[in-house]
Order: structure tokens, then C-alpha cells, then sequence
């Protein structure tokens, strides 16, 4: 049997009005000055930055805001960050908003300790030990990159997404306020659930996979199953709200200790082509990337038994997690097929040429780094043959 590392370094804290912590945490973890990262249509739109701000001032905590993240963040946009936070003598970086947002905060926290530029440094541990306090208060629920050791960033001169993989870009606090999911579009909510769902399955079905992680991923999916269409129904609802927010982050668990697989590797290649969200772009993947594995993956039994289906054959099961998936994508109405988003069969050889070369195929269950693979999970993909 082999042998593994879980590893979350990150403490949560959860519970409506929990945002009202982020100064007792910044103070635990020393810092004097922070850096808010976040993005201007929080700023400008909601009233999330405002009741932040109210918290750090009654606390007269020191803070910089810097919103100029975008919904793909890129390399310009970190540097940026970057020489804002050390002209102001910031030692802590608090991010509020999605991925993007906290993303960038943690590549802040690579150039905090090696310096230069983000782009030199793309890859996996890339630091020998820990890095500036950072304190994640996601405002959508499904990247997980409030607990995950990657963080991915946009190179907008060669149009693809660079990955830095570290243990220790792992945030020191995640806060999870379910007051801050209530200012999420309708079509958000979906996507990022739909993100965190895949994180769920895709920590499952990685060869990576490990008891812990099967822990997080399985209850991630029951949690997702019951509160994404609660959620849908009544964007009001807390409490479904506060469940989705646990589920993002144990998906983000999960994926950080067993990887992911080859939907994530296509969606990052339609997000960089297409700019289709990312999770959109996994859920327009997910039920065809299953279908490419199933012959190689007994353990889509696990997803069917998180999804509330009882069958004892492996892949009888597998089958019907499939269609699980695919109901709960109709249920949420969002697109089963890539030529509904405007994907171009002339493109497939660019999206399977940057799959291939992303991380995530790695530790994919059944081997797809090949253009035969991926063109036959696009082919699926693109008009919906399961
Ligand atoms: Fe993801």
C-alpha cells in the first residue's frame, strides 16, 4: 500500500458576520500593515469592501487596497500588486473576492520571497519555507483557493495560464462569511459550484487519491448535491449558502492533497482560448472527462455513492454517476455542449496542445497525454455524444 501527505495549513473560521475576525487573525499572525487585494466591481458594486474596511478601521488596523484584479488575473496585475504592497511597507496580505482575487495574493506572496517578476517563476515548490501572512476571504464558493496550494495566473503576452504549485502559498486564515456569497449573479453561483463539484470528483478519480481526501471529496459532493439548487431557488438562503462555502473549501481540501485531473487541464485550456469561465468550463468537460476515464476508474463508485446511488458493480456505478452528473448540470441549467459557449472544432488542435502541456493531466486516471485523447473527450464534449 503506498503511502501519502495530506497537508492544510490554513485555519478556518466559519459563520455569518465572521469577517468581523480578520482583524483578531491579523494581529495573531503579527502583522501591521496589510495589503487588501481585491477587484473593483466588489468595490464598487457591493458593499462588501465597505463593511470590510468598517472592520479593519474599528480596529485601527493599518491597510492598502488594491483592486485592479481582473476575473482571469495576470502577470502585469500581481507585479503591480506586488510594488504597491512593498512601497507601502505592507506584512500581511488580506484577499477578498474569487479565485482571481486570492490568487493573486498568494503570487504577491511567491514575489515576497523570491523577488523579480511572477512570470520567472511559474512551477511547483518554488519556496523553501514560509512566506508573508496571508488572511482569504472568498466571496464566491467553489475555487477552494482559499485552502489550495495553487494559485493560477494569467500570461497575457502568450495567452496561457501559469501554475504555481506550493505548500506554502497555502493562506495562514480562510474566513468564510456567507454574507458575502449573497452578492454573487445567479450565473456565479452555478459556475463556482460547479467548480467545486468538479474538484470533488477529480480529487476522487486522480491517482493521487488518498483516504483523507476521498473524506473530503465525497461529502464535498453531498454537501454541493443538496445546496447548489437550495441556493438556485433562494439566493437568500444562509444556511445553503454557509454549506456551499464548506463544500468549495473541502473540495479545495481535497484537490490540494490528490491533485486534479484532464477536465481541469481542458477547462484551463478553454479559459485561456475562450475566456469561458473556469467553472463553466469544467462543467462543460466533467461528464465527458468521466466517460473518457470510466473504463480505466472502479472508483466513480465512490461519486455514485456520494450522489445517494446504491450499486455494487464498479462501473454499472460509475455509469450512473455519470448521469447524476449530467441531471444536476440540467438542473442548474447551464450548457452540456461546447458548441452552445462558441468552441470551434478548427481549435481543438490549440486546446489539446495546451492540455496537454498543463499539470493537471498528470495524475488523470486513464492516460490522456495525447492529442488522440483529448480530441475524443472534445468530440464528446463539443455536441454532447455520452
Ligand atoms: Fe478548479
Amino acid at each position: 500500500m503506498r503511502g501519502f501527505i495530506f497537508n492544510i495549513r490554513t485555519k478556518v473560521i466559519v459563520g455569518k458576520n465572521s469577517i468581523n475576525e480578520i482583524p483578531i487573525e491579523l494581529e495573531k499572525l503579527g502583522v501591521k500593515k496589510v495589503l487588501l487585494v481585491t477587484d473593483k466591481i466588489l468595490r464598487n458594486n457591493t458593499d462588501i469592501i465597505k463593511r470590510i474596511e468598517g472592520v479593519l478601521q474599528e480596529a485601527k488596523k493599518e491597510y492598502v487596497i488594491f483592486d485592479e484584479v481582473k476575473p482571469d488575473s495576470e502577470c502585469e496585475i500581481v507585479d503591480k500588486a506586488y510594488s504597491l504592497a512593498k512601497s507601502h511597507g505592507v506584512d500581511g496580505l488580506l484577499s477578498v473576492g474569487g479565485g482571481s482575487s486570492i490568487d493573486t495574493a498568494k503570487a504577491v506572496a511567491i514575489l515576497y520571497e523570491k523577488g523579480g517578476k511572477i512570470r520567472e517563476h511559474s512551477g511547483v515548490f518554488i519556496l523553501q519555507k514560509p512566506t508573508i501572512p496571508h488572511v482569504s476571504v472568498p466571496t464566491t464558493a467553489g475555487t477552494g483557493s482559499e485552502v489550495s496550494h495553487v494559485a493560477v495566473i494569467k500570461d497575457e503576452k502568450e495567452g496561457r495560464k501559469l501554475i504555481y504549485v506550493d505548500y506554502y502559498i497555502m493562506p495562514s486564515v480562510a474566513i468564510l462569511d456567507p454574507t458575502l456569497t449573497l452578492s454573487m449573479p445567479r450565473s456565479t453561483t452555478a459556475y463556482t459550484g460547479m467548480d467545486a463539484l468538479t474538484h470533488c470528483i477529480e480529487s476522487i478519480h486522480s491517482t493521487e487519491n488518498n483516504p483523507i481526501s476521498d473524506a473530503f471529496g465525497m461529502h464535498g459532493i453531498r454537501l454541493i448535491k443538496e445546496n447548489l439548487p437550495r441556493v438556485m431557488e433562494n439566493p437568500e438562503d444562509i444556511s445553503a449558502r454557509q454549506n456551499m462555502q464548506v463544500a468549495a473549501l473541502m473540495g479545495g481540501a481535497a484537490f490540494t492533497n490528490a491533485q486534479v485531473g484532464v477536465v481541469h487541464a481542458i477547462a484551463h485550456s478553454l479559459g485561456a482560448i475562450y475566456g469561458i469561465p473556469h467553472g463553466l468550463a469544467n462543467s462543460l468537460i466533467l461528464p465527458y472527462g468521466m466517460r473518457f476515464n470510466l473504463p480505466e476508474c472502479p472508483r466513480y463508485k465512490l461519486v455514485a455513492e456520494a450522489f445517494g446511488i446504491s450499486e455494487a458493480d464498479p462501473m454499472k456505478a460509475g455509469e450512473k454517476a455519470i448521469w447524476a452528473v449530467v441531471d444536476f448540470i440540467k438542473k442548474l441549467g447551464l450548457p452540456l455542449t461546447l458548441k452552445e459557449v462558441g468552441v470551434k472544432k478548427d481549435d481543438f488542435p490549440k486546446i489539446a496542445e495546451l492540455a496537454i502541456g498543463d499539470p493537471s493531466i498528470i495524475s488523470n486516471p486513464r492516460f490522456a497525454i495525447s492529442y488522440e485523447a483529448i480530441y475524443e473527450i472534445l468530440d464528446m464534449a463539443w455536441d454532447g455524444k455520452l
